[in-house]
């Protein structure tokens, strides 16, 4: 089996930082200098919207990977035709991306790798034309069904062709709403709220749907995270009897986004109200074994998943960080059982590392302390009373449990990332509803959003992500680049003020880490918030923290987000999905035709890989 992905192996390297790092939040030190990245080299970018993609001078973008990039060879025409040719092509609305190598010299020169790529959702207007009121067919609705999920590409760079599909890989491989089946591991498994006709054992879940950021593990595989679900499903909470709270705090409907109960039964509740329950997991693929099956883990709990962020604690214990990207829903956080034995646990035998071990929710105080409570059947309110008869009601029921333990509402949490010295960061999208400051939320309304920063308490081996205990901070704030600092001061949302105008970030919502350990952050809602295009800005955390500044990198195109940032481990290319552009155009009349500016095809989804000119690390 191959070495731990890279992000693992810098961790070990930057071990003595992460040290100096958690004394110094010990010691309530907040100024601490950090060991210093390379000064950035590029010039921020407009945010001016625009149809397309905006780069600083001296950085190119070659799509990767687009709806429709065929995965076979002889493509043919560039969209799929149905349901059977999309299946072998790659899907809509790319989110969360994960590269893996073996290349030896990779953090020197990468070239070559296997790019894993989620697809969160569908778009009934852009993607076929001529739609009317009367919506789809029923083979368009299952080609959507087959362009949700996952795609893992075999990607090789060369420096005519930048980096692209091979296309007759047997390595590349496509998962989707209309499978494989899933097992199911944990608590949920063999459950019988999740028992369907079809299925009455609850241990065999066709497909996996509204992918949308995840994470990766340290035996490699990909853990993608199944969000939106109530996008997909036809039903009212109350056909779904002891399911129902959860169901409505879902947002469940009759009229969903996507009709597919039209074609397919499974996804109209009113028929088989189990099957709401088969989705909002997270799921593991092994990108490089297509015979290991992926596998929904419940003991990692069922809600609207943003993402799945691993590390190990110095116990070798997994820890799993997610969000519930939901206005006032929380942050949980999974430790395993088990501690991680990497000549054990690989392939196969890895699996079994997150189906045992603890759900907590973090419960944040005024202070800046943070308490992960655990959600544990029978313990505390999680009674038979109260309705959890065993942990799978409790995953399950997520939500509900998590209220009940006294979890903290936060901001639509999104993507979490975790830095090599230990800090964790939490991307608070936004919340127009919220009226009052509370723990973790220190402005009274919030439309530009955040992001927290989480210590863990120091061992003496390091931070130590397993302990119930950390604390808590505001690393940036987003917000309002029409406003200069006296009106933000003035509006109540003061964030920034060092950043300009178009440094200040509107809207967080994913973020990575490069090799040097700067952080960059994309956003989601900033063309809709405040009228500048969505982007990419980077962070160099190597200084005092509260000096720190967002530089804008990218300006995506009209109604597009920019998600699931990844670097290859040399530094030279930064993949980015450039997530929905044109949303809310149409066909006939789109906003943007990004990235062909063809004018036979609509705006596509797309995979790009964003390099320096001169093949310089990106960033500087
Ligand atoms: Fe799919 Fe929370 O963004
Ligand atoms: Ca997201
Ligand atoms: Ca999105
Ligand atoms: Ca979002």
């Amino acid at each position: 089996m191959s070495a731990p992905p890279l992000e693992f192996l810098v961790a070990r390297r930057f071990s003595r930082r992460a040290l100096l790092g958690g004394l110094a939040s010990l010691l309530g030190a907040s100024r601490v200098a950090r060991a210093a990245s390379p000064p950035p080299s590029f010039a921020e970018v407009s945010r001016i919207v625009s149809k397309r993609l905006i780069l600083p001078d001296g950085y190119e973008a070659h799509v990767v990977a687009a709806w429709g990039t065929p995965l076979v060879a002889a493509g043919g025409a560039p969209l799929p035709a149905d349901a059977a040719d999309q299946a072998l092509r790659v899907g809509y609305n790319c989110d969360f991306l994960a590269f893996f190598t073996d290349e030896p010299h990779a953090a020197e020169r990468t070239t070559a790798g296997l790019l894993c790529v989620n697809h969160e959702t569908v778009d009934d207007r852009l993607m076929f034309p001529g739609v009317t009121e009367a919506g789809l067919t029923r083979e368009q609705h299952r080609l959507q069904m087959a362009a949700v999920g996952h795609s893992v590409l075999d990607v090789a760079f060369s420096a005519r062709g930048g980096w692209q599909v091979r296309p007759s890989s047997p390595r590349n491989r496509r998962l989707s709403a209309l499978g494989p089946a899933c097992l199911v591991s944990g608590p949920a498994a063999g459950h019988p709220r999740l028992a369907t006709r079809a299925d009455r054992k609850a241990r065999k879940i066709v497909g996996t749907l509204a992918n949308c950021a995840g994470g990766t593990t340290p035996w490699g595989t990909v853990l993608t995270a199944e969000e939106n679900i109530e996008k997909f499903f036809r039903g009212t909470p109350e056909t779904l009897g002891r399911d129902a709270e959860t169901a409505a705090s879902f947002g469940l409907s009759m009229t969903p986004a996507f009709a597919w109960w039209k074609a397919d039964p499974r996804f109209d509740l009113t028929k088989e109200p189990a099957e709401f329950n088969r989705f909002g997991w997270i799921v593991e693929i092994d990108p490089r074994d297509p015979r290991i099956p992926p596998v929904k883990h419940s003991a990692l709990g069922r809600f609207k998943h943003e993402c799945a962020t691993t590390v190990l604690a110095p116990s070798g214990q997994v820890v799993v960080f997610s969000a519930d990207d939901q206005k006032f829903q929380y942050l949980y956080r999974w430790v395993s059982r088990d501690a991680y034995d990497p000549t054990r646990h690989h392939g196969a035998a890895a699996r079994t590392l997150l189906t045992e071990g603890i759900l907590s929710v973090a419960h944040l105080t005024e202070s800046g302390s943070l308490e992960w409570r655990a959600l544990v059947a029978g313990q505390g309110p999680l009674s038979v009373a109260a309705g959890f008869r065993d942990q799978g009601d409790v995953v399950i029921d997520a939500r509900r449990a998590a209220a009940l333990v006294g979890a903290t509402p936060l901001d639509r949490p999104e993507d979490v990332v975790a830095h090599p010295d230990g800090r964790i960061f939490v991307m608070l999208t936004s919340n127009d509803e919220r009226s009052e400051v509370a723990p973790g939320s220190p402005r009274p309304m919030n439309p530009y959003g955040h992001v927290l920063v989480i210590t863990p308490v120091a061992s003496s081996r390091g931070p130590d992500h397993a302990a119930a205990a950390a604390t808590w901070d505001v690393l940036l704030y987003g917000d309002d680049p029409r406003l200069d600092a006296a009106q933000r001061s003035a509006a109540g949302l003061g964030g920034a003020p060092a950043a300009s105008a178009d440094g200040v970030v509107v809207c967080p919502d994913n973020g990575t880490l490069d090799p040097s350990g700067r952080l960059w952050l994309t956003s989601d809602g900033a063309e809709y918030r405040s009228g500048v295009a969505d982007g990419i800005w980077m962070l160099d955390l190597s200084g005092p923290q509260d000096t720190a500044t967002t530089r804008r990198f990218a300006s995506v195109p009209t109604g597009a987000e920019a998600t699931g940032p990844c670097f290859t481990p040399d530094g030279r290319t930064l993949f980015v999905s450039i997530q929905h552009p044109g949303a809310g155009s149409t066909w006939e009349n789109p906003s943007t035709r990004f990235p062909d500016e063809d004018p036979k095809l609509p705006p596509r989804p797309a995979v790009v890989a964003i390099r320096r000119s001169d093949g310089g690390v990106v960033g500087g």
